[in-house]
């Protein structure tokens, strides 16, 4: 056989003994191939070497030298495909994704704030302008803060345990007596001028719960707006300009405001609030000036200071401003409705 064609057949049997090798996908197939390409009896490249006598003596030193380069060949492919498969299975590369940037996104869906949040942050903000700083309450009360010192004695209806939402906390664990759902924000009155002197200008939201059955403008559970004024030369026309003012900035300019005379414990004169709308008046708080019960149950000096308070419904006003019909609406969860804001 001519020198070029022994090569030739070498390089092949080199070529496909590293395919084999590589394309072992367990021992099993490698153990197959091993047996074909380097089996020690009948294996190929022992039947390559077997061709060595046939070969040309003058020829021979080129046909051992790549003799030896084929089996150096085979046998680190061999080695490198055991390696290979006791390393574990291949990776897995998935293909990649089609990605098309011509095609509309996938619109986001954000959440948003509640529409009652949202107006909760707006009236700080009215507030504000005004001067008024926000007082935090607690909706955890005790009868001297709901009751008591806003000037509500014992015998008061408010105080009726079917009025309220009384808690079922053992006597040790009330050290202040029978706690209650806060039926207003007026104990924040309390809490406040309990904590600083006078002078006092503040705002304070939260919820309030009452057992009232619900309908279109009655919720068990709805938020009030507190405010407190407390100075030394404060009257009535402060309230009303004030009310006015809020009422213009929050419901717009052509709202008008009027004041009913009206009954609270823990202000005198006392007066409800009202606003026009569609053709009728409707009720958003109460207010009148603070009582001098109250001023002396926080240690006050009712001859020095007077001041004003007022308490006002925030979903009433949200209702307005929206023009939404039923306070129901704002604790359905229904997300068509709190979409809109
Ligand atoms: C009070 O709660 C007094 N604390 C207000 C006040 C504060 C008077 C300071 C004087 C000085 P009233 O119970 O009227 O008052 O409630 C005030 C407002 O809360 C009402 O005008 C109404 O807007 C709202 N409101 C009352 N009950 C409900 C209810 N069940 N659901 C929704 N809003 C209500």
């Amino acid at each position: 056989m001519a020198l070029a064609d022994i090569l030739q057949q070498l390089d092949d049997l080199a070529t496909e003994a590293v395919r084999a090798f590589e394309a072992a996908a367990d021992a099993a197939a490698l153990e197959t191939a091993r047996v074909e390409f380097l089996g020690a009896k009948s294996g190929r490249l022992k039947a390559a070497q077997k061709l060595m006598g046939s070969v040309e003596s003058a020829d021979r030193p080129a046909v051992g030298k790549r003799f030896n380069e084929v089996k150096t060949a085979i046998e680190a492919a061999f080695q490198a495909a055991g390696e290979r498969l006791a390393a574990g299975p291949r990776r897995v590369v998935p293909a990649e994704p089609q990605f098309d940037p011509t095609l509309p996104g996938t619109a986001v869906r954000i959440g948003r704030l509640h529409p009652i949040t949202q107006t909760i942050e707006e009236l700080k903000d009215i507030m504000g302008r005004l001067g008024f700083s926000v007082a935090a309450g607690r909706e955890v009360e005790d009868e001297r803060h709901n009751f008591e010192a806003l000037n509500i004695p014992r015998e008061h209806p408010a105080r009726d345990p079917l009025d309220n939402f009384y808690l079922a906390v053992a006597r040790q664990a009330a050290p202040a007596g029978p706690m209650l759902l806060r039926s207003q924000t007026s104990t924040v009155q309390i809490r406040v001028m309990e904590s600083k002197p006078p002078p006092v200008r503040v705002i304070s939201l939260g919820r309030v719960y009452r057992p009232d059955t619900a309908d279109a403008t009655h919720y068990p559970m709805f938020h009030q707006m507190e405010g407190l004024l407390v100075d030394s030369r404060v009257t009535m026309a402060d309230l009303k300009s004030v009310l006015r003012l809020f009422a213009a900035s929050y419901l717009g300019g052509d709202v008008h405001i009027r004041f009913r005379p009206s009954f609270f414990p823990f202000t005198e004169p006392s007066v409800e609030v009202d606003y026009h709308w569609n053709d009728q008046w409707i009720e958003f708080g109460g207010a009148g000036m603070v009582d001098p019960n109250v001023l002396q149950a926080v240690g006050y000096d009712p001859e020095q200071v007077v001041g004003f308070a007022f308490g006002l419904g925030v979903e009433r006003l949200c209702m307005r401003r929206h023009g939404i019909t039923d306070i129901r609406e704002f604790y359905k969860n229904d997300v068509r409705f709190l979409r809109q804001f």
